[in-house]
């Protein structure tokens, strides 16, 4: 299970550098993105984008509900992942203090931040209907693949 989970990985990781390849714009690039982990991880009700604008996250390309479109830095668990600058793996939303609730079926989350030069620009956020959904081999799949979709924006953020 995990030898095919990590498989997935690779495979998700191949496919997003051939999507990245030649294509310089952002949006763009964040929408396909999104709706490459949507559509190619199971059991999922969310995945996409916030950017960070001054204080605050702001929603970006996603696939899922209709969703929370500022938070806060350090507000439930997009802003703390984003103000510590660090992966935050929520294996039960229930018990996460603060957590946002955009969709009330999701049950847990996995916040990955974007860090260009020192600096976080972003977030990849992923939903799960399912407790327990996300484990520390989703944790090392999603961070490569942020780290792709980072280093291809480097020098050209537009
Ligand atoms: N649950 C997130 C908010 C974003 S939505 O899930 C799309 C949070 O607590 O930051």
């Amino acid at each position: 299970m995990s030898a095919s989970k990590a498989e997935l990985y690779r495979d998700l990781s191949h496919q997003l550098t051939a999507l990245l390849a030649g294509e310089a714009n952002l949006i763009a690039n964040a929408a396909n993105m999104a709706a490459l982990i949507y559509h190619g991880l199971p059991n999922l009700n969310w995945a996409g984008f916030y950017f960070r604008n001054g204080a605050e996250l702001v929603l970006g390309p996603f696939q899922g509900k209709p969703a929370c479109v500022r938070i806060a830095l350090g507000n439930g668990v997009c802003g703390a992942a984003a103000s510590r600058g660090a992966t935050v793996l929520v294996r039960d939303v229930h018990d996460f203090p603060g957590h946002i609730a955009c969709d009330p079926a999701s049950r847990s989350e996995l916040v990955v931040p974007l860090i260009e030069g020192g600096e976080v620009s972003g977030v990849l956020d992923l939903d799960s209907p399912l407790i327990e959904r996300f484990d520390e081999i989703d944790q090392a799949g999603c961070e490569q693949l942020v780290a792709l979709f980072v280093d291809h924006h480097h020098g050209y953020p537009g």
